[in-house]
Order: C-alpha cells, then sequence, then structure tokens
C-alpha cells in the first residue's frame, strides 16, 4: 500500500501564505517552488525579463515544466501545449482521480482515497471571495499534507483578480488551480458562478488568462457540456487557447442536475478530446472499475474523475465493488475481505489526524454505511439524534453495527482494472 500517515502538521493557508513563507513551511519545498519563491521574492528581477529576453533562454523555458518555470506569460501556444504534457507527465499521468465535492473531498477523505487507488484528488470547491476575507473559512475548509499530491485545488470565481489572490495562497502546495465553471445549483446561479458562467464566455476566458499569466503553477478547467455539441467544442478551444493546461469534462449538461437518471455523454468527451491537445479528464458514471476501463476506452481521455460512487466506497479504485455492481451469479465475485464498515474506522482515524468540521465526518458516515443503516435503521436514528458528534460515539456504531452481524461485504472481481496504469494507456 502506498499511503504513509505524514508525521507532519497540517498544511493551512494560515502556515501556507507563499508571500511570508514560515521557515518550517520552506522545509517541505521542492527545489523548484523554493526556486520560484526566490523570483517572486525578488524584486529586482522582473518575470517578463526573465522569461522573454532572449531565443535561447526561451527554449530552455519550453524544456522544463511548470514547477520549474514562471508564469507562461509569453510562451506560444505550441510551447504552452508542449508544458501541459510535460507537467501531466511529471506527475505521472494520474488516471484514477477524486472528483472535487463540496464537504465530502476534504484532507481524510482524500488520503483514504489515495491509499485505495487513487492517483489524484481534488479539494472541495472553495470560494475564491470568501476564502481571500476569511482566515476562519480557510483554516477550515483546505488543509493539506506533504503526501496529499498530486492535487487539484479548486476554487470558484467571477472576478479575475480576487480569483488570483485566492489561487497565490494555494500555488505551492498544490499542481493545479482549477477553476469550477461547472456547479449547475441554485447558489451557484445566485451567487454567478460555477456553470452559470457559460452565459458569459469572455469573462471565464478572463479567469483563465489572468491566472495562467500570472501563477506559477497551471491552471485546469472543470466544465459541464452544452447541448450542442459544436458549442461544447468551441467553449473548449477557447479554453485551452486562453491557457488552461489540463480540462475535465462532466459528460452532462447544466441543466441534467439528477445524476441518477442521466447518463453522462462519454461520446461528447470523446468529440472534445479528439478537439484538443492539452490532457482531458472525463467524469460521469465512474461507478466501478469495468467503467473506469469503458470510459477510457470510450472517450481516449487521459483519465478518469470519480464522484458519488466514491462516497459509498471509497475502495472504488483499487478494484473493489459494492454487491450492487456484482450479479450473484458472477464467477469471479470474491469476498474482498474488506467492507464500509473498515473503511469508516480508517476514515475516523485519519479524521483524528487531520482534523475537519464534523458536518463533513457526518455525511461520509451516512455515505459509507448507508447500506448497512437500511438493515438497522434505528442505528441511524441513533446518529440522527446526536447534535454533537464524538469519534468514540461513531467508533461505538461501527461496534454495534459489527454485533449485529451486519457485515456486507465489499467485492473485488477480477476485472480489466488490472490492465488499468497510472502512466500508460488502458489495453
Ligand atoms: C456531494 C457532491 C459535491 C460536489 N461538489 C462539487 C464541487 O465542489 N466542484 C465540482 O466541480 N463538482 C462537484 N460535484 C460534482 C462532481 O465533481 C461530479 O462532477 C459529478 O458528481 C459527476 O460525477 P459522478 O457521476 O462520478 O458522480 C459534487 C458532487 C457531489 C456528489
Amino acid at each position: 500500500m502506498r499511503f504513509k500517515i505524514p508525521n507532519l502538521p497540517l498544511l493551512s493557508p494560515k502556515t501556507l501564505n507563499p508571500l511570508t513563507p514560515n521557515p518550517h513551511m520552506a522545509s517541505l519545498l521542492t527545489a523548484p517552488e523554493a526556486q520560484a519563491r526566490n523570483l517572486h521574492s525578488d524584486p529586482t528581477r522582473d518575470l517578463d525579463d526573465v522569461l522573454c529576453s532572449d531565443q535561447h533562454q526561451q527554449q530552455e523555458e519550453q524544456q522544463k515544466t511548470f514547477a520549474d518555470t514562471a508564469p507562461s506569460r509569453c510562451l506560444s501556444g505550441e510551447s504552452r501545449i508542449e508544458r501541459a504534457w510535460a507537467h501531466w507527465s511529471k506527475l505521472g499521468r494520474p488516471k484514477l482521480i477524486v472528483a472535487p465535492m463540496v464537504d465530502n473531498s476534504e484532507l481524510p477523505f482524500r488520503m483514504l482515497c489515495r491509499k485505495y487507488g487513487a492517483d489524484a484528488a481534488y479539494t472541495p470547491m472553495l470560494h475564491s471571495r470568501i476564502f481571500t476575507e476569511s482566515e476562519k473559512y480557510r483554516d477550515q475548509e483546505f488543509t493539506t499534507c506533504k503526501e496529499d499530491r498530486p492535487l487539484f485545488v479548486q476554487f470558484c470565481a467571477n472576478d479575475p483578480e480576487v480569483l488570483l489572490e485566492a489561487a497565490k495562497r494555494v500555488e505551492p502546495y498544490c499542481d493545479y488551480v482549477d477553476i469550477n465553471l461547472g456547479c449547475p445549483q441554485r447558489i451557484a446561479r445566485r451567487g454567478n458562478y460555477g456553470a452559470f458562467l457559460m452565459d458569459n464566455l469572455p469573462l471565464i476566458k478572463s479567469l483563465v488568462e489572468n491566472l495562467v499569466q500570472n501563477l506559477h503553477v497551471p491552471v485546469s478547467c472543470k466544465v459541464r457540456i452544452f447541448p450542442d455539441l459544436q458549442d461544447t467544442i468551441k467553449y473548449a478551444k477557447m479554453l485551452e487557447d486562453a491557457g488552461c493546461s489540463l480540462l475535465a469534462v462532466h459528460g452532462r449538461t447544466r441543466d441534467e442536475k439528477d445524476q441518477k437518471k442521466v447518463r453522462a455523454n462519454w461520446d461528447a468527451i470523446k468529440a472534445v478530446k479528439n478537439s484538443l491537445r492539452i490532457p482531458v479528464l472525463a467524469n460521469g458514471n465512474i461507478r466501478h472499475m469495468d467503467d473506469v476501463h469503458d470510459c477510457l476506452e470510450a472517450t481516449g481521455a487521459d483519465g478518469v474523475l470519480s464522484a458519488e460512487s466514491l462516497l459509498e466506497n471509497p475502495a472504488l479504485f483499487a478494484g473493489f465493488r459494492t454487491a450492487q455492481w456484482v450479479p450473484g451469479n458472477e464467477e469471479s465475485k470474491k469476498d474482498g475481505k474488506l467492507n464500509q464498515a473498515d473503511l469508516l474506522v480508517e476514515y475516523l482515524k485519519l479524521c483524528e489526524q487531520y482534523p475537519v468540521p464534523w458536518r463533513m465526518i457526518r455525511a461520509h458516515v451516512h455515505k459509507m454505511l448507508g447500506e448497512w443503516f437500511r438493515i438497522h435503521p434505528h442505528i441511524r436514528e441513533d446518529l440522527n439524534a446526536q447534535s454533537i458528534l464524538t469519534f468514540e460515539f461513531l467508533y461505538s456504531i461501527v461496534d454495534r453495527l459489527r454485533e449485529l452481524g451486519a457485515g456486507i461485504p465489499l467485492h473485488l472481481k477480477e476485472t480489466n482494472a488490472a490492465t488499468i496504469c497510472a502512466n500508460g494507456l488502458a489495453n
């Protein structure tokens, strides 16, 4: 197993202000990050001078990856594409990725998924304006640690300068700053962000360009599709031209909110992948490893994101699946010697190590034990009656379920999973 519990403090923006690096954090920086900071903090050196001084120097820049270089404000489109791939390759070309989920893809959950096969993860969407204004919000909503990489930090925004200010705070601690262009909820309509920016493409362009020109890490975007395929392709190309280095495509439109009812459109994702030159990730309908294989094959995408199914089964990317996805007569069905209560206990231990708000923990308990609660609803009622949670109480819930013999195994099905490797094609 790849997971190691780090003996390091949490990195939260309070301690992570890139403009005033603290000495402890400096030791966590990679050499290129430290270089980038030095460059940044040296007022006598103009970034444009560094990047644009002569052709020879520019060629050298092109051979380096993002982390090694300053913002790409004067690179040609071609060089940006090369740089996007160099960065992706440097990260090991992650294929199995934890999607961004508000209140749900927080540090302990990401670490659990990483232990069980995830190659990379997104933070939950962070509100860029609140992130710049509130230390409390930053401390609660963004924590990370050295092992929490590769990491996409996602923001919603509608003001390029505010977004940049927020992104600057996290850039030393992530591999991409991601813009949420897909949230279809009413709150996003009211706040004018997420998928509602699809009505204002010039604003989206300026959000991307401003980050690309000023950040040391690459910029990625997560989008929904338009009802019309040509609109989707034009949109994706606009993002690539604006400097976006990686695009995650959720194959549903803004109006297709019910994910259980509407299948994601993998054909549209394939069309986007075929039209772009940067890495493209597919999102939608990844419920087990056969879906991963099928989706990579159908779309040609460079990786997949999974959200809802991971909440129920954080070991999905390690090949485990809930009974629902293994028909009873399946010969290859095997008890995986792991169940959701085991996973919950691991998650709770991670929460003790990496504290997060209780509302997030509560949400995960319901998701991971949902099937178990259907068999023993009185235990769910006890949980709901508990307005203040403690770890002791939550461990006792697991013990009670186990004593009741409600062991619902996760299954390991021999699948194509073994043929999907992080840095090669699915074969
Ligand atoms: C609880 C929850 C929270 C989510 N929060 C975000 C978010 O913060 N940012 C985002 O881009 N998408 C968010 N999504 C959407 C997912 O990232 C993903 O695009 C969507 O669920 C489709 O993937 P799936 O079919 O694997 O569930 C969220 C989804 C869920 C279920």
